[in-house]
């Protein structure tokens, strides 16, 4: 009888309830199938695959939302994403945003970080704040990501295969014609650099 009572009161003190008891799955439970690639915590161990530990919740959910519709492109995590509910995914992601992001310790050229930093301040520091550090609401974190992923994801926005906001495309552009390709490899550098 008390138990009974008590829950109703719980759930009006906290006002809405917890997503987790929505979907009968928590974030944790779920993140298991993720760390497998990703790595414990999110903190993933091969250069292919992006650390999600830390990201933010906007971007995961706005992201998996885009795998799962196909608009971003992907070789693995359109059929991953399309597995789980929004509400999954939310609690995913509200697992993962409060992981600390632990930059990936990886080579890099020095003299080209150094270049990329400079490049970094005036033509991509607007949105990626922090030198690439912040977890934006709307971005991933670039600085201390892995180099080989942040070429694959590069390549796929330079091909159209995924859509850059305008303004992105426009300093990317900018980039292009002034620095050319060696500008961009100097920004990974730099986001590599960062550890
Ligand atoms: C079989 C390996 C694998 C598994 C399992 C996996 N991922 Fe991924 N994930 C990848 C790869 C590889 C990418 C890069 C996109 C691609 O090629 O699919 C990626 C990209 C992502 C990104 C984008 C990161 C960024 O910075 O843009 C997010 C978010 C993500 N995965 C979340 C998850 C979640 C949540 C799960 C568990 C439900 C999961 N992944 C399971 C391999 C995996
Ligand atoms: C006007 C804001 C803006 C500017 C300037 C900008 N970006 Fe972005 N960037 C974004 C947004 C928004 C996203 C997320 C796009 C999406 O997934 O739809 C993004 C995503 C990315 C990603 C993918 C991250 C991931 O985890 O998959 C990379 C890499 C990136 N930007 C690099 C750059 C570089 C390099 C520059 C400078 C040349 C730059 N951006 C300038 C807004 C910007």
């Amino acid at each position: 009888m008390l138990a009974i009572m008590a829950a109703p009161a719980l759930a009006d003190s906290h006002g809405k309830k917890k997503p987790e008891l929505l979907s009968g799955a928590s974030g944790a439970m779920l993140a298991a199938s993720c760390n497998g690639c990703h790595g414990p915590d999110g903190v993933s161990v091969g250069p292919g695959i992006p650390s999600i530990g830390g990201q933010s919740v906007d971007y995961m959910v706005s992201i998996m939302q885009g795998f799962a519709k196909g608009e971003v492109p992907s070789t693995i995590m359109g059929r991953i994403a399309k597995g789980y509910t929004a509400d999954e995914i939310k609690n995913m992601a509200a697992y993962y945003s409060k992981k600390p992001f632990v930059p990936a310790k990886q080579k890099f050229d020095a003299a080209q970080a150094k270049t990329g930093a400079k490049l970094h301040a005036k033509y991509c520091e607007k949105c990626h704040e922090d030198g690439g550090k912040k977890a934006e609401e709307d971005s991933g974190i670039l600085a201390g990501q892995w180099l080989p992923y942040l070429h694959f994801t590069m390549a796929d926005f330079l091909s159209g295969k995924r859509e850059m906001t305008k303004k992105m495309r426009k300093k990317v552009k900018k980039l292009l014609d002034k620095e050319g390709k060696k500008g961009l490899e100097a920004l990974f550098h730099y986001y590599a650099s960062q550890q």
